[in-house]
């Protein structure tokens, strides 16, 4: 594995032994150490993405240039190729990429040959492979059964590169079941994989896990806008919404959630809630990642 750009590129074999790998190291703490650099070039804002790579890259003992991008020379007109090429030259070999444009970091994994392993940390709508490496994950530790799992995906699907990456995801590892839940203007346009439902509750009935997503604001084009309050009243994750789905369900979100949008605080912070193991178990997924790229160098 040369670079890591999307769930599409592994096979079965390949994102198995990444989570068995994740939860290893989550489970003995012991972890191996690698003397190279890592730089996050985060073109978007991000918490635990950005800081998440930086956690597990320390943990294995790579250094960490946290590129600040306002500071940096592409403030003069500098281009990001030429940003790499410098970086590069000072030793850096895995360049984290985050981009508001779909398509980015492959275009710079493809424009680069030699000692530079690009890591997607999510590009525009499209896709967003860590995450959805670790969501799984951490369903995996908890319902192995992944071919008679329903997993039901709510929000904003039209802009979401984790929903984008987890249907891809769930096709590969043989999930039984993919509700993919939105309103008319947040269904998705092409769909890797799942069936499409506007209705919250034919969407939860009887799922084994449930995944809330943000709406996308900063993508949203006046056409796709929508009143706050009927996403809410049609398709908040509440206990009562919550109750359509199985007795030990699953609650995830890949964050930052808005409390009282999509989500109410009381199942964020209760006991179904899997929020912060997922942040946990992504620093876990991030070391397996990164140990990938450099043991394949
Ligand atoms: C997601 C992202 O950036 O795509 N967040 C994350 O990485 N944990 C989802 C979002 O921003 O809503």
């Amino acid at each position: 594995m040369m670079h890591f750009l999307e769930i599409n590129q592994l096979s079965y074999d390949e994102v198995m032994s990444l989570i068995k790998r994740a939860l290893d190291l989550k489970a003995t703490q012991v972890f191996p150490s690698y003397s190279c650099r890592m730089a996050n070039l985060f073109y978007e804002n991000s918490t635990r993405t950005r800081v998440s790579f930086q956690i597990a890259a320390e943990h294995i003992g790579m250094r960490v240039v946290n590129f600040d991008l306002d500071r940096s020379s592409e403030q003069k007109g500098e281009v990001v190729e030429d940003t790499i090429h410098t970086l590069s030259a000072m030793g850096v070999s895995v360049f984290v990429i985050r981009h508001p444009q779909n398509g980015f970091p492959q275009a710079i994994a493809g424009a680069f040959h030699k000692n530079v392993h690009v890591i997607n940390a999510g590009d525009g709508t499209h896709a967003h492979p860590t995450q959805a490496l670790l969501d799984m994950m951490t369903i995996y530790e908890h319902k192995s059964h992944l071919s008679e799992l329903k997993i039901a995906i709510v929000g904003d699907l039209l802009h979401s590169r984790v929903a984008n990456s987890l249907q891809n995801m769930c096709a590969l590892l043989g999930v039984a079941e993919l509700r993919l839940i939105a309103p008319k203007v947040f269904q998705p346009k092409i769909v890797q994989f799942g069936h499409v439902t506007s209705s919250l509750q034919e969407g939860l009935q009887d799922a084994d896990v449930v995944i809330g997503l943000r709406i996308q604001r900063e993508r949203l084009s006046l056409d796709a806008c929508m009143e706050i309050d009927a996403y809410r009243r049609d398709y908040a994750l509440t206990k009562h919404s919550l109750s359509w789905a199985k007795p030990d369900v699953m609650l995830m979100h890949p964050g930052p959630i808005n409390r009282g949008v999509e989500i109410d605080s009381d199942l964020a912070d209760g006991p179904q809630s899997f929020i912060f193991e997922q942040v946990k178990n992504g620093v876990f997924a991030r070391m397996a990642v990164l140990e990938r790229l450099i043991l394949d160098r």
